[in-house]
């Protein structure tokens, strides 16, 4: 895996990890998380695919603005990772939960790029009035007390139970991403996933292929739901991953790339 630094129009730097050589795939890291929870999928598909894995604003090594950024902007940072690493290629993009909705916001931005879309454990609707509260409520606890303060308790919506029993390792990296994430860039992507865009009335017009993967046991995003939106989408593939939770790539690599290398073969 190598690593790249690329200039933002802001000034800020986004960090990149790539390995591998082939069609390209660009993973998007989910909340409050970084490249790390993409690295055993990544060892995987980087066998056939060129894997690049941006760390959104503020997390790993990438830096954060002064200003707050919408998700939009997030989509537009893909495409700048894009644009320098591939050219005028066309890639896969694939997001779990928050990248997932930035992904939704790249086809929408960036959709002439986009060969195959993959969403992975996230939803297109927007939160209820409560969940938005909570996530507003979390950026204040997170600006005061930290990552750790606001988000420790995540965990265990993060992790099945069953990973939580057998996979120690997992669990510790996960703590280890949510403790080093840091409280303004907590803040700030909470604040624009509050604010983000409606995508659910928006499905029936993603002719993209799509293929939408979620896990039997996330609590966040639950199978039923998941496949009951992607019945919208009319170009989509759905696999729900069996012993899995909300981090199905980090939880279960193998089983994750063997669903994704199958719909993207197809
Ligand atoms: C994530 O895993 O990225 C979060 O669960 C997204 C969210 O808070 O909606």
């Amino acid at each position: 895996m190598h690593s790249l630094s690329i200039s933002s129009r802001l000034g800020t730097s986004l960090s990149v990890f790539a390995k591998g050589q082939g069609q390209k795939i660009i993973l998007l890291h989910g909340f409050p998380l970084d490249h790390r929870m993409w690295l055993p999928a990544a060892e995987i598909l980087s066998i056939n695919f060129h894997v690049i894995i941006p760390e959104l604003r503020g997390f790993g090594q990438s830096t954060l603005p002064e200003s707050q950024y919408s998700i939009a902007d997030l989509a537009d940072d893909v495409e700048q990772v894009r644009h320098h690493l591939a050219s005028n290629e066309q890639v896969i993009v694939c997001g779990l939960s928050m990248g997932g909705y930035v992904a939704l916001e790249y086809q929408a931005r960036h959709g002439q790029h986009l060969q195959h879309l993959v969403l992975s454990n996230t939803k297109p609707n927007l939160d209820t009035l409560q969940a938005r509260q909570g996530r507003l409520k979390m950026a204040q606890c997170a600006t005061e007390q930290g990552s750790w303060a606001a988000a420790s308790g995540m965990l265990e919506n993060l992790v099945c139970a069953t990973v939580q029993d057998n996979q120690p390792e997992t669990v510790d990296l996960v703590k280890r991403m949510i403790r080093e994430a840091d409280g303004h860039s907590v803040a700030m992507a909470q604040r624009a996933m509050a604010d983000r865009r409606d995508f659910e009335p928006l499905l029936s017009a993603i002719h993209i292929p799509t293929l939408v993967l979620a896990g039997d046991e996330d609590t966040i995003c639950p199978c039923m739901a998941t496949e009951t939106w992607t019945q919208k989408l009319p170009n989509a593939r759905f696999s729900c991953l069996a012993g899995v939770g909300h981090l199905a790539p980090l939880e279960a690599p193998i089983d994750f790339c063997s669903a994704l290398s199958a719909a993207l073969a197809s």
